[in-house]
């Protein structure tokens, strides 16, 4: 398999290149991505500095991936209103598959919680160097966690890391679930259980009929076969259908499951581009009874 943390790298450096948008055209403003990635990332950066370039580069990766980039940037801004909203309400934040998710270091206030970083020992090696690089030192109220998902339990890792079971917890499981075994998957929801009453949960998706080839539109074939050539593979899917099912047997309330038509409903207004979302990928956010 090719380097796991590639498709991290990428979403970082996405991230990172939105942030050259104008204040009213933007969805978010991330810089600190550009700083956490490798050399030779950043030197690409630089070069998508240049609007024609970046149209261009957009334009391509939007032929051969349609919608995946504009899927990212939404999923983006709406997973930081969550946590710019339960910012007040929580002691934990823990991030899982974390990859160059900078929401540890870009929003005032997190650094008084305490904040879990979860990631594949591959790709946390990497985000160690950038941010050493960054701040001199991992910054006191983070904590990187190395961990197989498919390999590991979350919980005795997380255990043997001080993490407090009786503490408000947000969690962000973004852009994983469909790079791990279904019984990883199940084993997470399991640990969601656990977690203290009012804790917050976000999590995306990737339809199950799109992942098993049952329900796979043309766009969806050209995102996977994509993926694979990037020697990545999309193992796991979830039924839209059984979301409710599966929350309720971990004791979560759903708080609400979205997507395309709910991101442009409440955030197009923000940017004048037309931005093609792929609507294949969902988000999941829900509480702990
Ligand atoms: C698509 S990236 C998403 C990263 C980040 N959440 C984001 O949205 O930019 C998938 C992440 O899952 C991690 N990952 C994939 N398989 C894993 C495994 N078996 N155990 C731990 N982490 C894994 C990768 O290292 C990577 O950081």
């Amino acid at each position: 398999m090719k380097d796991i943390s590639y498709s991290a790298l990428s979403n970082a450096a996405l991230r990172a290149a939105e942030s050259y948008y104008p204040e009213d055209e933007r969805l978010f403003y991330d810089r600190t991505a550009f700083y956490l990635l490798p050399p030779l990332w950043k030197l690409f950066l630089k070069l998508m500095k240049f609007s024609p370039l970046r149209e261009m580069i957009y334009s391509k990766r939007d032929k051969e991936m349609p919608g995946v980039i504009g899927n990212l940037l939404y999923r983006t801004k709406y997973i930081d209103d969550v946590l710019k909203e339960n910012l007040k309400e929580i002691e934990q934040l823990l991030i899982l598959g974390s990859g160059f998710d900078t929401r540890a270091y870009r929003f005032d206030g997190v650094e008084k919680l305490k904040v879990f970083e979860v990631d594949h020992p591959q790709t946390i090696s990497k985000k160690r160097k950038g941010l050493k690089k960054l701040y001199k030192k991992i910054p006191d109220h983070v904590r990187l966690v190395e961990i197989d998902f498919d390999k590991k339990k979350l919980e005795e890792v997380l255990l043997d890391n001080n993490f407090a079971f009786n503490k408000k917890t947000l969690v962000i499981w973004e852009g994983v679930t469909q790079y791990i075994e279904q019984k990883s998957v199940d084993k997470i929801f399991d640990f969601f259980a656990e977690l203290e009453t009012g804790s917050k949960i976000l999590f995306s998706y990737v339809k199950k009929g799109i992942v098993d080839g049952s329900d796979r539109s043309e766009v969806d074939q050209q995102i996977i076969s994509f993926v694979e050539e990037m020697g990545l593979d999309w193992k796991t899917g979830i039924e839209s259908s059984k979301i409710e099912t599966i929350l309720n047997d971990n004791g979560l309330n759903l708080i609400e499951d979205v997507g395309r038509e709910e991101y442009k409903k409440r955030y197009s207004h923000l940017t004048s581009r037309e931005i093609n979302i792929y609507a294949g990928e969902r988000i999941v956010y829900a509480e702990k009874r």
